[in-house]
């Protein structure tokens, strides 16, 4: 009985909150990028924003760069995100906070539900414009190259749509990893995962090349 209700409330807790923050634009004041910006919970109440941004004008069925931006609440160790929605053959962004409390990004893939290895056809350029913390949350911007398409396992090229909705996927854990300076340290495995609709169309930037060029010479 104290079950049904406790799920029922968590539930209802999820799904209000999840939906109050779908898909806003963002327009980030540090950067001058607009953003698609999901807010997605990993404990009740408590949640880690995603947003993307992709140049405009993409064409369907073909690679192009996407900037990332997470906001993450500090007591996350690590978190990451599977760009085709689940953790198994896509390209994997996982980050956490070294020794010196600056992120690292670590690209992964992961050939099943197993510890993930180095992925190498994905790279990523962390900005320092739009890399922050402060008491509450530290935040990430990055530009990744090859995070929107990949080839799977029996050589057939996926694409993310430029236009509509993507499913994405997050994993979180409150530890972090065991060599927190290594982008390639073993990391522990995620309490917590869940996936959303990330709807890329309302993240096309027309002057994206320029803002990109600008914010990875680090002005
Ligand atoms: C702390 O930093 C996060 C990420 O940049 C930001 O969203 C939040 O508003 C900041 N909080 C305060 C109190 O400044």
């Amino acid at each position: 009985m104290l079950w049904t209700l406790w799920f029922g409330l968590l539930a209802a807790l999820l799904s209000r909150t999840v939906t109050a923050q779908a898909n806003a634009i963002y327009r980030d004041p540090d950067t001058g990028l607009v953003f698609s910006s999901n807010y997605v919970l990993y404990k009740v109440n408590q949640g880690i924003t995603y947003r993307v941004a992709i140049p405009a004008g993409v064409q369907t069925y073909t690679a192009y760069d996407a900037v990332i931006q997470a906001v993450i609440p500090n007591d996350v160790g690590w978190a990451g995100i599977a760009w085709a929605g689940s953790m198994p053959r896509n390209p994997l962004t996982v980050a956490w906070r070294n020794s010196q409390n600056q992120p690292v990004l670590s690209s992964r893939w992961a050939g099943g539900h197993i510890t993930p290895q180095a992925y190498n056809n994905a790279q990523y350029t962390l900005f320092k414009t739009g890399t922050k913390s402060n008491g509450t949350h530290w935040q990430y911007t990055a530009l990744c190259k090859g995070c929107t398409s990949w080839t799977t396992d029996t050589g057939a090229s996926r694409y993310l749509s430029p236009r509509g909705g993507n499913r994405m996927a997050f994993a979180y854990s409150p530890n972090r990893p065991s060599s927190p300076n290594s982008p390639t340290s073993s990391i522990p495995i995620h309490d917590v995962h869940g996936y959303w609709q990330h709807d890329f169309s309302g993240a096309a930037n027309q002057d994206f090349d320029a803002i990109v060029q600008r914010l990875a010479s680090g002005v």
